[in-house]
């Protein structure tokens, strides 16, 4: 028995907003913001679009490749992704930016849309790590005996752009909107031996001591928005940016080594490196101290910027779609960010 990723899908919202565009109102400019991050746009969801709106988008893309059809080709192609949704047992959203605040979960509106009534539905909040995690999650999920499951959706979803401080240039320069989604299966393939496929091993870590370093303070249980306050900000992120950039570079430094260690994997072997996509400049310290060859690192966040949970499975979907991961290829995905956590999957695709 294997656990493999059988289909990918991704939603990002039209509008794109170039650095050229955002100097116009804040004090940045595209030198900057390109030399220090790598990001070049990135892309906003519209006022009435929230992360579940997002992540069902890139679940009907990800349903459509494993049925074989175009996602917009019509009625017929709708009738059958509807069809395909009722195979799902369980759905996954890990985002920081939910639909709603305490319930429901982003999950269950995304189940309700795609009309996947067989699907139990939860959330999982580990900041920018969220994808490493529900990975892990479902694997769980699938390989636990009685379980009786066969297939679970995987969604990373973020409007992050609705949770920044648009006066605080060191932070509302690097966020994004989107999604992407994974269909992940428990198959016949071996997990063990030659041939092996699918996810191997996950390492999952968190540091709470730094939850300090990247929060968002206000409206929840420790903050609330009072009666009659006047809320001059709408909640948005704080982030100790050096702090995180230093932790950042360490963990992968660490945790990309020792995941292939404990697989008894050379890096040498490794097709591709998925990260994080935070900051390329985190990517090109981690890859000068790995000693890497840069092109093993997959980037993308010149397009995007910092889309949190669903930077990884956008990626995925990328070189998925654009013909760029050919079966056995061993792939390394690499996740970091608030809470702190950060984690690691290693998968033969
Ligand atoms: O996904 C969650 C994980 N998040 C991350 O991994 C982010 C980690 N941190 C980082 O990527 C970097 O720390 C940042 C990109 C956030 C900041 O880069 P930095 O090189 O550490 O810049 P800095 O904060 O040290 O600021 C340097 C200078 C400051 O000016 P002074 O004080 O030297 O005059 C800032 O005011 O750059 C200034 N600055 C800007 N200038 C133009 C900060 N933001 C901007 C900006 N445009 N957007």
């Amino acid at each position: 028995m294997a656990i493999e990723v059988i289909a990918t899908g991704r939603a990002i919202p039209p509008r794109l907003l170039t650095n050229d565009e955002l100097a116009k109102d804040v004090d940045t400019n595209d030198e900057w913001i390109r030399s220090h991050t790598g990001i070049g746009a990135r892309h906003v969801a519209a006022s009435e679009v929230a992360a579940s709106d997002l992540a069902a988008e890139a679940a009907r893309n990800a349903l459509a490749m494993m049925i074989g059809v175009d996602a917009d080709s019509g009625a017929a192609a709708d009738a059958a992704i509807a069809e395909a949704a009722l195979s799902l047992d369980v759905i996954i959203v890990a985002t920081a930016t939910p639909d709603h605040l305490v319930i429901p979960s982003t999950a269950c509106l995304v189940q309700n849309k795609l009309g996947a009534w067989r699907a139990s539905a939860m959330d999982i909040s580990a900041g920018c790590t969220g994808f490493i995690y529900g990975l892990e999650t479902a694997a769980g999920l699938l390989s636990v005996r009685g379980g009786n499951r066969r297939r679970v959706l995987l969604i990373g979803a973020e409007t992050l752009t609705r949770f920044v401080d648009w006066s605080d240039r060191s932070t509302c320069v690097l966020f994004g909107d989107g999604a992407g989604a994974v269909i992940v299966e428990k198959t016949d393939a071996p997990q063990e031996g030659a041939g092996k496929r699918g996810l191997l091993r996950s390492i999952l870590r968190a540091d709470g001591a730094g939850s300090v370093h990247l929060v968002c303070r206000r409206g929840a249980g420790r903050s609330p928005f009072m009666p009659g306050e006047v809320v001059e900000k709408s909640p948005y992120i704080e982030m100790n940016g050096q702090a995180v950039y230093n932790f950042a570079v360490k963990v992968i430094t660490e945790t990309i080594p020792e995941i292939a260690a404990m697989e008894g994997i050379s890096l040498d072997d490794v097709a591709r490196i998925i990260p994080h996509q935070a900051n390329a400049r985190i990517i090109q310290a981690a890859t000068k101290r790995l000693k890497l060859p840069e092109d093993k690192f997959f980037l993308n966040i010149q397009n995007y910027a910092n889309t949190s949970a669903a930077s990884i499975p956008i990626a995925l979907d990328e070189l998925n779609r654009g013909g760029k991961l050919s079966k056995g290829d061993i792939l390394i995905t690499m996740g970091f960010g608030g809470g702190l956590t950060y984690g690691a999957n290693l998968l033969v695709w």
